[in-house]
């Protein structure tokens, strides 16, 4: 079976720029609260007209450029969102129509922060079987929409954006060697939308510490590699905090984790792409590295995946 990689990456996180300051205005809390218990120092809430779909669109142009592929030669959508434009038509379905990508089945995922390496292990799926050859994976939120702004407990941790990839075949050695998918429901309710996002913060911290290291290390196990093969770790950009520890258990240098959270918070599932763009613009990431990517969410869910950089 052929292996599945990343073949072009784009990301939009564009709108209006909110430091913790701002919330000091409305809120009972401050910068340096904010700062120390989660390390964002500010996040980008999209414009009232800007919706997910629209985000999504304009990561998937970049992604697809970058990719240098059609929007007709696409195969599949895949869209990971909490926070679609409507709760049906899905968000793929709106982007294979505005991409214009006539031979694309669409179909969106639901797993939170965890949703992006979801969709790739789904498309990962469909590429090695050989069923499609050119995949759009893309994770994005509005979650400004559905955030609580009289609620410090959660206002404060997240933002808006959205990060694509386009996944094909790639040379044997390269692309998603291994991934490690998992759920634990009993913990459903400690992040809910009902209707607006409800958070026990302490207890998704508690259970995201010790995920993030264990599903990590799973990955690269699974991969046939052991923790000194990984050469740059992409955490979910929830708090700082808790990527801290993944990386102290993969016992990886500050240097080698790529860190977005304070500029964009916690994106959900458009935060592993967003970081992953802007390391590779850094020249962080290069051909040939060992990238692991692990996510957790509400769910509870989680997901890391093993890449071999390259096509
Ligand atoms: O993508 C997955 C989504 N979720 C997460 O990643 C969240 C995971 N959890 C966390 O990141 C952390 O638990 C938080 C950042 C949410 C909270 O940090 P913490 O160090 O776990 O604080 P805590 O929950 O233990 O709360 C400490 C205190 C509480 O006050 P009391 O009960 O001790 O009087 C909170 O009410 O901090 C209070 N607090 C705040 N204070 C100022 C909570 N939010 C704020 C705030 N400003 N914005």
């Amino acid at each position: 079976m052929r292996n599945a990689g990343i073949w072009g990456i784009g990301s939009f996180a564009e709108g209006r720029e909110i430091t913790n300051k701002e919330f000091e205005k409305t809120l009972d809390t401050s910068d340096e609260w904010i700062r120390s218990r989660t390390g964002i120092e500010r996040r980008v809430f999209a414009h009232d007209d800007v919706n997910t779909s629209d985000m999504a669109y304009h990561a998937a142009v970049e992604a697809l450029q970058t990719a240098e592929v059609n929007a007709e030669e696409l195969d599949l959508i895949l869209v990971a969102t909490v926070t679609p434009d409507y709760p049906f038509p899905s968000v793929s379905a709106l982007l294979q129509e505005r991409l214009g990508a006539p031979k694309a089945a669409a179909m969106d995922v639901s797993a939170a922060c965890a949703g992006f390496i979801y969709g790739m292990a789904t498309a990962d799926q469909f590429i090695k079987t050989g069923t499609y050859d050119k995949v759009l994976v893309i994770g994005v939120e509005k979650l400004s929409k559905i955030t609580d702004m009289t609620d410090r407990n959660t206002a404060v941790l997240f933002g808006d954006g959205a990060g694509a990839v386009v996944m094909g075949p790639v040379e044997e050695d390269k692309g998603l060697l291994a991934f490690d998918l998992g759920s634990d429901g009993s913990g459903a309710m400690h992040i809910r939308q009902d209707p607006q996002l409800i958070m026990n913060g302490r207890e998704v911290f508690k259970f995201a510490v010790r995920q993030m290291g264990e599903s990590s290390l799973k990955v690269v196990e699974k991969a046939g590699l052991t923790k000194d093969d990984v050469d740059f770790l992409v955490p979910h950009q929830a708090n700082i905090r808790i990527m801290e520890a993944a990386r102290q258990r993969l016992e990886l240098p500050v240097e080698k984790m790529a860190v977005t959270v304070h500029k964009y918070g916690n994106t959900s599932s458009s935060s592993i792409p967003i970081a992953l763009v802007e390391e590779l613009k850094n020249g962080k990431i290069k051909d040939g590295d060992l990238v692991v990517m692990v996510g957790f969410g509400s769910g509870l869910v989680w997901g890391a995946a093993a890449v071999r950089w390259g096509r």
